[in-house]
């Protein structure tokens, strides 16, 4: 498929970069989009293609320092430091803390405290062990370190091509499919406190895998033939396991169409759950062996333990044995033991039936033989485990390993983005048909049986309005996702707020909200409005209807032709009439007149979103942290430029010591200055702030420059009789240079006397090439006038000092004669610089000149042409029809490009100063 390469030049004419992130459990993946980079992934700073999901956070020198250790970068410090460690951040996303998954992550996570941010009621902080309550940090907050550190890199990625413009803000994000609308919030706030200031989307992760999949195929021209055919994404990673099942059609048409059916997924199956099974075996026989409890377990232990068991997993995927061997691990003792993949079989074999339910959700009733293919993403489809038991579901033929299980769903993701950033509809391109796979419900005031809005399988960015019954004084709306209430709308004192807006009396005043599924597949109500619906008249409607379906009224009453929904008992059909409802509704404006009613705040039975302004500080605090870091690493920075120039400057001294112990008195001064500004460094300098250092810096460098002339005075020849050789040299140099220009000023004076015998305006040619040599930095004439005159003067001053005699000139010192020297050397080296650029541009004035002459004089002889065309014809049409007054036409014939100019214009041009005109030609 031409695919990718078609979107690429679509980015390039845009200059966008596009981020696409997989922020996984265990490993991170990042992909770049951007002008002359493909889809390329975001490279660790070890050059590794995918990092360690996880952050090191510890105190640095001094009090309110952090030390922050990203990712794969913390090596074993983790191991070393569990309690500053944030790993597995994952599935800590939008949960509370009393959450079963955050107790299940502390017992997995031994040395991490967590604790509950009080302005958020409910959500995660992570307690480092640090005094400063604001350095305990929000997940949130973590995640954003994570990605921050990506986008950093991601920069240095564009700084390093040329053709892109160093811009990270357009990022997607792959989420799970059972990301609550708590989760997806998490994400988008920690994408904003990452400082992304464009979030095209959340990406569900067998969407992304689907779309990459799709994009890797091979399509023959055979193969669009209008037939759908399904597979299945079979995605594990560390925390977890879903199924995605999709479609796709490739159509005659050229076009492909993506479909998502359904998903499955077991939230906590994952790769850890497996190596957790191995850390029971390793650590059962770990307490027997030096017979301990499992609370004398230190963190320490803990984690190297949990080290060896993921060593074990990967191991026993391709061998029938491991052997633990871990070092002092206890009172100073060895721990040598061996695990086999028997015993890893045994103790996992009640999890064979959470490795395919995801699977067989999806298919929710299919058969597997509707299947084409399990395509496997994620790095725990790789365990032999795993695979055996998928192969025994499906048939080994089905297993499917055409996409990178590593790098696949940031891949897709970012894809995704590309998608969602060019709203992209070519043919040939991959339209993707995406559904939100939860229920979502609204109740009003709590009601026990909330009703269904959105039903699972519903396409996203669907609107649909909803009748929420009569206004009351007071009503709470409830937003459900699957039965879970998320979000409350609470609206008071609504009579009064609707008081202006008058129904007739029979009439009654309801309140009607619409409702969205958007982009990110979150659930909202997003607007609220009052209406008056026509009450049934019957008494018998009214029980029958009990104020439910008014669609019957309104439509009977043929005002307008509004269909509205309302709750009615039966929500089965309601999804379908509230669909019917959002299509008419944007037709035309209803006329039983509708008032809008301002939304509430809303409030969460969980985990809150930040409030803005908290969200404000914190973005304040991660930039400070930031800018903590680069003043850091500056400071390191100009602390080894000036180490380096010390050793630079000894090693100088050490060099050139002959010369210099015979040159300079107080050369062991330079050396002991060294030695001292080394020790400096060394051991007093902590508290130094960069300007310190710098002036440390100016220091060293102004005492190596010194020594520097001494060596150059002891190796020029200073002479008398050098010296005046140089002078008279240069004097004639600089006549043979006068009488160069005069010849270059001879040769544009030519080509003048040629432009004007034939009338053309020299001046506005010539204006027009220097103007041109200047735009290409090539007009020295002036910066020649002065290094000439600055060179003439050193020639007059050095001139005068040549006339004294030997005896005279060597009483000088040594320093005033090397002056003459390096003046005259210097100046001579300038001037010859210059000159070199000189004759180039003036031999390229010349040129021009002598084109646009012959472009000229080409377009006179046509005017010349054409007059005497115009004349003959004349003269003709004279003796032919006197009246006729039309030759003017004929002017067109002989139009060039370029206009000729005005006579306004010439009179301008030929202002010029005289010297100006001196300039002009040289
Ligand atoms: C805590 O750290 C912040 C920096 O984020 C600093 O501004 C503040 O002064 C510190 N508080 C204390 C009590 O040291
Ligand atoms: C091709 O046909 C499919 C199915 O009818 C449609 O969804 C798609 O938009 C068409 N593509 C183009 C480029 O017309
Ligand atoms: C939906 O409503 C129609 C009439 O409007 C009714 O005939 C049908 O039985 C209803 N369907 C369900 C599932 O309640
Ligand atoms: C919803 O509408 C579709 C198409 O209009 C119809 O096939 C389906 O039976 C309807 N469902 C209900 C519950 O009325
Ligand atoms: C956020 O990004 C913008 C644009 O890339 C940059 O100018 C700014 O310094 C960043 N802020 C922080 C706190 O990193």
């Amino acid at each position: 498929m031409k695919l990718p390469i078609l979107l690429t030049s679509m980015v390039a004419a845009s200059h966008a970069a596009i981020l696409g992130l997989d922020y996984g459990q265990q490993f991170t993946k990042a992909v770049l989009l951007a002008p002359g980079i493909s889809f390329e992934i975001v490279l660790t700073d070890e050059g590794k293609r995918k990092d360690l999901s996880g952050i090191l956070i510890r105190g640095g020198k001094h009090a309110n320092d952090l030390e922050r250790v990203y990712g794969s970068q913390t090596g074993s410090l983790c191991t070393r430091f569990p309690q500053s460690c944030v790993l597995d951040l994952k599935t800590l996303l939008g949960k509370s803390i009393l959450d079963p998954s955050t107790r299940q992550y502390l017992a997995q996570h031994f040395g991490v405290t967590l604790i509950e941010d009080d302005t958020r009621a409910g959500s995660v902080k992570f307690d480092l062990g640090f005094a400063n309550q604001s350095y305990a940090f929000t997940v949130e907050e973590v995640l954003a370190m994570n990605l921050n550190d990506i986008k950093t890199r991601a920069l240095q990625t564009l700084q390093s091509t040329s053709h892109a413009i160093p811009l990270v803000e357009d990022v997607t994000i792959s989420v799970p499919p059972f990301a609550s609308p708590e989760t997806r919030q998490s994400y988008l706030d920690a994408l904003h406190l990452a400082n992304f200031s464009n979030v095209l989307g959340l990406v569900d992760e067998g969407t992304a895998v689907a779309l990459n999949y799709l994009t890797n195929r091979k399509f023959e021209a055979s193969d669009y033939n209008d037939v759908a055919q399904r597979h299945l994404v079979f995605d594990m990673g560390a925390g977890s396991a879903t199924a995605t099942l999709f479609s796709f059609t490739p159509y005659k048409n050229g076009s492909i169409v993506l479909e998502l059916e359904n998903v499955g997924y077991d939230e906590s199956f994952g790769g850890k759950l497996l190596t957790q099974s191995i850390y029971t075996i390793i650590s059962e026989k770990f307490l027997a062996k030096f017979n301990l409890k499992h609370s004398d377990l230190t963190p320490k232990a803990v984690a190297r333990l949990v080290e060896a068991s993921e060593k074990a997993k990967l191991i026993l995927s391709a061998n029938t044995e491991y052997h633990v061997s871990l070092e002092s691990i206890h009172d100073d003792k060895d721990f040598k033991t061996t695990v086999s993949r028997d015993e890893f079989e045994e103790i996992n074999s009640d999890l064979m039936e959470r490795i395919t339910k995801p699977i067989l959700d999806a298919l929710n009733g299919l058969s597997v033989d509707e299947l084409k293919s399990i395509v496997l993403n994620g790095g725990s489809t790789r365990v032999p485990f795993v695979q055996k038991h998928l192969i025994a579901l499906v048939g080994e033929d089905k297993i499917a390993k055409s996409v990178n299980a590593d790098e696949s769903c940031a891949l897709g993701t970012t894809l995704r983005g590309l998608k969602l950033k060019t709203k992209l509809s070519k043919p040939n391109d991959v339209i993707v048909i995406d559904k939100g796979f939860h229920n979502y419900e609204v109740a009003v005031n709590g009601e026990d049986d909330p009703k269904l809005v959105f039903e699972k399988g519903t396409l996203i960015n669907e609107v649909s309005r909803v009748n929420l019954g009569a206004i009351a004084n007071n009503l709470d709306i409830g937003l459900y996702e699957d039965g879970k209430l998320f979000k409350t709308y609470a609206f008071e004192d609504l009579v009064k707020k609707t008081e202006k807006f008058s129904c007739k009396s029979k009439d009654s005043k309801e309140l009607f909200g619409y409702f969205t599924l958007d982009q990110n597949k979150m659930f909202d109500l997003t607007r609220v409005e009052v209406e008056c619906v026509k009450e049934d008249k019957s008494i018998l409607g009214k029980i029958l209807n009990k104020g439910k379906s008014t669609e019957e009224a309104t439509v009977n009453e043929d005002e307008d032709g509004e269909v509205i929904d309302t709750f009615g008992d039966d929500s089965a059909n309601s999804t379908n009439s509230t669909e019917t409802t959002t299509k008419k509704t944007t037709r035309a404006p209803p006329k039983p007149k509708t008032a809008h009613v301002p939304l509430p705040k809303a409030s969460y039975p969980g985990v809150k979103p930040f409030l803005r302004t908290t969200k404000e500080k914190l973005v304040g605090k991660l930039a400070y942290l930031n800018s903590r870091d680069q003043q850091k690493a500056e400071l390191e920075s100009v602390r080894n430029n000036l180490e380096s120039d010390c050793y630079q400057l000894r090693a100088y001294i050490e060099h050139y010591e002959d010369i210099l112990s015979a040159e300079v008195e107080d050369l062991s001064e330079y050396e002991s200055l060294v030695g001292e500004v080394i020790e400096w460094l060394e051991f007093e300098s902590d508290d130094a702030s960069i300007e310190d250092i710098k002036e440390k810096i100016a220091m060293v460098g102004k005492k190596h420059k010194r020594l520097a002339r001494f060596v150059e005075i002891h190796s020029a020849d200073i002479s008398l009789k050098h010296i005046k050789n140089l002078q008279v040299e240069g004097s004639n140099f600089v006549n043979s240079l006068q009488e160069k220009l005069l010849t270059y000023g001879g040769q544009v004076q030519e080509i003048r006397g040629r432009y004007e015998a034939e009338g053309f305006d020299f001046d506005k040619e010539n204006d027009r090439q220097r103007a041109a040599l200047a735009a290409k930095g090539m007009d020295k004439l002036d910066k020649f006038d002065k290094t000439l005159e600055a060179y003439k003067n050193d020639l007059t001053t050095v001139g005068k000092s040549v006339g004294l005699s030997e005896e005279e000139y060597n009483s000088l010192s040594k320093d005033e004669r090397y002056t003459f020297y390096e003046l005259l050397t210097n100046g001579f080296a300038n001037v010859l610089a210059d000159l070199v650029s000189l004759e180039g541009g003036h031999i390229e004035r010349l040129d021009a000149l002598n084109e646009k002459f012959e472009t000229l004089s080409a377009r006179k002889k046509q005017k010349e042409l054409k007059d005497k065309l115009k004349k003959s014809k004349k003269e003709a049409k004279v003796e032919e029809e006197p009246e006729a007054e039309n030759g003017e036409d004929d002017d067109v014939v002989f139009e060039e490009d370029e206009p000729e100019q005005t006579s306004t214009e010439t009179a301008e041009d030929s202002q010029q100063t005289a010297s100006e005109i001196e300039h002009d030609e040289l």
